[in-house]
C-alpha cells in the first residue's frame, strides 16, 4: 500500500515559504534534501547528529506534539546557531500523518559544531 503523503512548509531564511509533499516517516533533513531546498550550510553531518547545522524552529503547538528528543539531541542543539525554546534537529525528527502541514522556519544561521 502506498505510504500516506503529508505537506511540509519549509519557511526560508529569505522568508519565503516553500511548501514540499513527503511520505510519512521522513525525517526533516532527507525532507529538504530530496526536494533541492537551497539551504547553505544545512545537514552537513548527514543526520549523524554530529553538526546541529540542520536546527529547525517549530510552532509551539507543533513542537509539543513531537517526540521526546534524546540526551545526544539536546547536547548537540545547545551548540545550535540562534537556539529557541521550540529548536529541533531536522535528522531527529520525522514526520507523521498527525503533523501535516506543519511549518519549519530555517535559523538564520548554522553553526558546525565540529567546528568549535
Ligand atoms: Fe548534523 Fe542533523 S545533520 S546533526
Amino acid at each position: 500500500t502506498e505510504k500516506a503523503k503529508v505537506t511540509v512548509n519549509y519557511v526560508m531564511r529569505d522568508g519565503s515559504t516553500v511548501p514540499v509533499r513527503t511520505k510519512v516517516g521522513e525525517n526533516l533533513l532527507d525532507i529538504a534534501i530530496e526536494n533541492d531546498l537551497d539551504i547553505d550550510g544545512f545537514g552537513a553531518c548527514e543526520g549523524t547528529l554530529a553538526c546541529s547545522t540542520c536546527h529547525l524552529i517549530f510552532e509551539q503547538p507543533i513542537y509539543d506534539q513531537l517526540e521526546e528528543p534524546t540526551d545526544e539531541e539536546l547536547d548537540m542543539l545547545d551548540l545550535a546557531f540562534g537556539l529557541t525554546d521550540t529548536s529541533r534537529l531536522g535528522c531527529q525528527v520525522c514526520v507523521t500523518k498527525a503533523l501535516d502541514g506543519l511549518t519549519v522556519k530555517v535559523p538564520e544561521g548554522v553553526a558546525d559544531a565540529r567546528d568549535v
